[in-house]
């Protein structure tokens, strides 16, 4: 028996559930994010890195035994041959995040990875594997035009990718912070990148054309894309008495703020409120602004919605996101704001694959319907 459903027509998505995941859990009215059965913020601020790379890859948190080799499988897959160095440097020109799209596309195909449909598996994890490991090269490497330094074998992976921009061994301080925001931001549920890297798996792509695809959703400042223009923000409102204007004027050139609302939480954003501890730690030159324009922005927000509420139009309630506080963290360890995006798929990096890696073990073609709202047909003669 055939059985037929309603269509429903949700633009952009919205509210709809595409896929089941083991991974993560967003959930955006208690503001609440869980990594495979445990509080993103509990691990982000206890965890390593490869602490929660392998709870995401394995469904459970390491022994000491299992770090260490994990560690190490990491550490040896993270280092570019000789040739893909060269490959690196060749593509490095341009904007960076565009650079790392095309280094990971080139390398992917150069490495000869095949559509992953009726492959071993095994093997094609271990290509995710290996392209998520690489990440922090193809940043040193874009950001110095360098061959990358040789890092100790048992630095960790945070380590290598700050040590590789910043030139030197990082204090703990810096690295610790950028740690917690690397793990904090590995995956999120089904946002835009993550659904992109899964749509094109589900064709049965090669691994390196699914991560291309999620990379390449990351160059609007929709998804991803906000912490630089949130710094760019900063420096345009300089200080904390000409917050309030700026971003009345802002709001009443119907222009959006940078770092502000998200389509699922509709509380603080659980990451956010845990990186602006992080800047509070830091304690770095822009905090002082950071929080007065973050204070004069919610004030604003509200005001202008419950305006719109009044009018009679649908509102959704407006908080900080993690990009604001991102922005500010990032920079007082010393990131350039140019970086922000590329730094930040050295972490989803490790999101999208175990997502692809779920997608090809359940499969299943992403193929939603359209609404047709064309002219009705025509005779031709
Ligand atoms: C993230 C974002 C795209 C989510 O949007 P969404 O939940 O899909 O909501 P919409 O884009 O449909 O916007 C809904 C309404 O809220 C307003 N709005 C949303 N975010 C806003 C912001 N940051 N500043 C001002 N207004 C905002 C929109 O203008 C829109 O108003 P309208 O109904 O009068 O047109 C949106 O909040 C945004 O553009 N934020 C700024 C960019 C940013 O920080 N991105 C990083 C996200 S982690």
């Amino acid at each position: 028996m055939t059985t037929t459903t309603t269509p429903v027509f949700a633009t952009g998505l919205e509210g709809v559930i595409a896929c089941a995941t083991r991974l993560s859990d967003v959930d955006g009215i208690n503001g609440k994010l869980v990594f495979a059965g445990f509080n993103a913020v509990d691990l982000a601020e206890q965890k390593t890195i490869e602490e929660v790379w392998f709870l995401l890859h394995n469904g459970h948190l390491p022994d000491a035994g299992e770090l260490a080799a994990f560690k190490a499988k990491v550490e040896l897959l993270g280092r570019p041959s000789t040739k893909e160095i060269r490959l690196m440097k060749s593509l490095r020109a341009g904007e960076p995040l565009s650079a790392f799209r095309s280094i990971l596309s080139a390398i992917a195909s150069n490495r000869g990875y095949k559509p992953w449909l009726n492959r071993d598996v095994a093997e094609v994890e271990h290509e995710l594997l290996s392209l998520s490991a690489l990440a922090p090269a193809i940043v040193e490497v874009i950001h110095t035009g360098r061959t990358p330094v040789k890092k100790p074998a048992n630095s960790g992976y945070a380590e290598r990718y700050l040590w590789g921009v910043l030139g030197h061994k990082p204090d703990d301080a810096a690295r610790q912070a950028v740690e917690t925001y690397l793990i904090l931001t590995m995956d999120h549920g089904l946002n835009a990148s993550t659904f992109a890297g899964r749509v094109c798996a589900s064709t049965g792509a090669d691994v390196g054309a699914a991560i291309t695809a999620a990379v390449g959703t990351l160059s609007g400042p929709l998804h991803g894309g906000a912490p630089g223009p949130v710094l760019d923000m900063l420096d345009a409102i300089g200080t904390p008495e000409a917050a309030k204007g700026w971003v009345a004027a802002q709001l009443a050139g119907k222009r959006r703020i940078m770092g502000f609302g998200h389509r699922v939480y509709r509380t603080e954003d659980p990451r956010a409120r845990t990186l602006r501890k992080v800047s509070e730690r830091q304690n770095g030159p822009r905090i002082a602004l950071a929080l007065a324009v973050e204070k004069e922005v919610l004030a604003a927000l509200d005001a202008h919605q419950q305006k719109k509420a009044g009018e009679g139009k649908s509102i959704r309630a407006l908080r900080v996101n993690v990009e604001f506080w991102t922005a500010v963290a990032l920079e007082h360890a010393g990131i350039p704001r140019q970086l922000y995006s590329s730094t930040f798929c050295t972490s989803r990096i490790i999101g999208w694959s175990e997502h692809i890696r779920e997608q090809l073990k359940d499969n299943k073609l992403f193929r939603p319907l359209s609404h047709y709202s064309g002219p009705s047909v025509s005779d031709l003669s």
